[in-house]
């Protein structure tokens, strides 16, 4: 984790010796960078030894100071953009952004006569085969979407040279990432007309078993007219999700901000609700200017994710409606049976918010939640305690839910302890009144 994108993105290209290593070895004697002596004293040190995760020529080059990362990275761009333009059908026009995991280029379909982006998934992937059967089912379950939030996937397939690639709807506008970084800031108006935008679009793919597993600012993007379109979905990721946060190490905005606890812990049974505390999260991020947990390293964002209480974000701006605060309060429940268990569910309060309306069903998940565990359980439930670390202070702010818990109890012992009294005095108060009547002296 976080060894710079320099050393990391050799690997991802091909391993220590392979095929990929010769290419980049030719390419760099081509561009007279290092000598081919240099080359195959490298060679001969991958050769010797014996760790199975050797490094790769073009680490051993920059170890040995014959090239610089600098020129590494140029290399292996320059070869990466010739095999991305050895895709049959598609005429390379540029670059348009590079994630942790792929780079996403502009691209002309020839047999349309058409603009499109292609999402290039780098070599070390296809090694997988779990993931290039995930990437082919979910790609062609994505094809099958057709709405106006989601960016349309077009194609997946493989180049000659072995890269797998995702061609879909090429969008103009910008992320909110992009916006957000050039320092736009969203009102909360703003911020609910995207969020519903994109819960549409989930509420549309999670009809159809599609999860995303990765909404977050940079997977929005926004046209000029001010459609919201989600994109990747569909797009398998190559590790657990827990890799994948990782992986996104050392990125200046790649940290794991809006992953869901379950993805934290690798749960394997993930579904739409980690979809909803991901928009959860971007919708904190939008309306408060920052993401909900910040912290020095991936992991110390992961462990608050996991621990600390959040604290609301109409509090954090406190011009926001109370209804957002709870709308993303409960979308963003640590636990994801707390969350909303539709994602309709939340697009219905995030459009009764933008009506002035209060949440309908954030409010009754709270009152109904703590109402049927006293009724099925008939007694007190257990506040869980949470355990606040020294290093991260933090306001707990108790969720209604808990305090009516524990309060509801207690009054019905109270209610129980009175009928008791009351059935006492009654019998008691009989039972003078017989005795009375049987010892009167006109009845003997
Ligand atoms: N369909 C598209 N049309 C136009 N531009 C796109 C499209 N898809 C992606 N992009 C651009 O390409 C960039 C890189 O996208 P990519 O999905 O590879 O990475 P990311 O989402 O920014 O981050 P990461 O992969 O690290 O999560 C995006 O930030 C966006 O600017
Ligand atoms: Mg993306």
């Amino acid at each position: 984790m976080g060894t710079g994108p320099e050393v990391n993105a050799s690997s991802t290209i091909g391993g220590a010796g392979s095929a990929v290593d010769t290419e980049i070895g030719k390419a760099i004697l081509d561009m007279g960078l290092a000598t081919r002596t240099e080359i195959e004293f490298c060679r001969e040190q991958q050769k010797q030894s014996s760790d199975p995760n050797q490094r790769s020529l073009t680490d051993l080059l920059i170890e040995n100071a014959f090239i610089t990362p600098n020129q590494a990275r140029r290399i292996r761009q320059a070869l990466e953009e010739r095999k991305t333009s050895q895709i049959p059908g598609f005429q390379l026009l540029g670059k348009l952004g590079k994630g942790a995991m792929a780079t996403v280029y502009k691209a002309r379909q020839i047999s349309l006569d058409r603009i499109v982006a292609i999402k290039v998934l780098p070599r070390k992937m296809s090694e997988n085969p779990e993931f290039v059967d995930r990437f082919y089912k979910e790609g062609k379950a994505a094809a099958r979407l057709s709405h106006n939030n989601i960016v349309q996937a077009i194609d997946v397939g493989v180049s000659p040279e072995g890269y797998h690639y995702f061609v879909m709807e090429y969008i103009e506008g910008k992320t909110l990432y992009d916006l957000m970084q050039e320092g736009h800031s969203f009102s909360e108006a703003e911020a609910l007309d995207i969020a519903i935008q994109i819960a549409e679009a989930l509420a549309h793919a999670h009809q159809r078993q599609l999860i995303h597993r990765d909404v977050k600012p940079k997977n929005i993007i926004l046209t000029p007219q001010g459609v919201a379109k989600l994109t990747d979905l569909g797009l398998a990721r190559a590790a657990d999700d827990k890799l994948a946060a990782e992986m996104e190490a050392g990125k200046a905005y790649g940290t794991p901000y809006y992953i869901s606890p379950e993805q934290i812990r690798g749960e394997l049974d993930i579904d739409f609700r980690a979809d909803i505390y991901s928009l959860g999260a971007t919708l904190y991020h939008l309306v408060t200017g920052r993401p909900p947990f910040e912290g020095e390293t991936p992991a110390a964002v992961m462990h608050k994710h996991l621990k600390q209480p959040l604290i609301p974000a109409d509090h954090i701006n406190t011009a926001l409606s109370a209804g957002i605060g709870e709308v993303i309060d409960v979308a963003m429940a640590k636990k994801r049976e707390d969350r909303y268990q539709s994602t309709t569910d939340m697009l219905e309060d995030l459009k009764a918010i933008r009506a002035g309306n209060p949440p309908i069903h954030a409010r009754r998940n709270v009152d109904l939640d703590a109402l049927e565990k006293v009724e099925e359980t008939g007694q007190t439930v257990d506040v869980p305690q949470i355990v606040i670390e020294e290093s991260e202070p933090e306001v707990v702010r108790p969720r209604a839910s808990r305090r009516q818990e524990t309060a509801t109890p207690d009054l019905r012992n109270s209610k129980v302890i009175a009928a008791l009294i009351v059935l006492a005095v009654s019998l008691i108060v009989n039972a003078v009144l017989i005795y009375v009547i049987l010892t009167m002296p006109g009845l003997a």
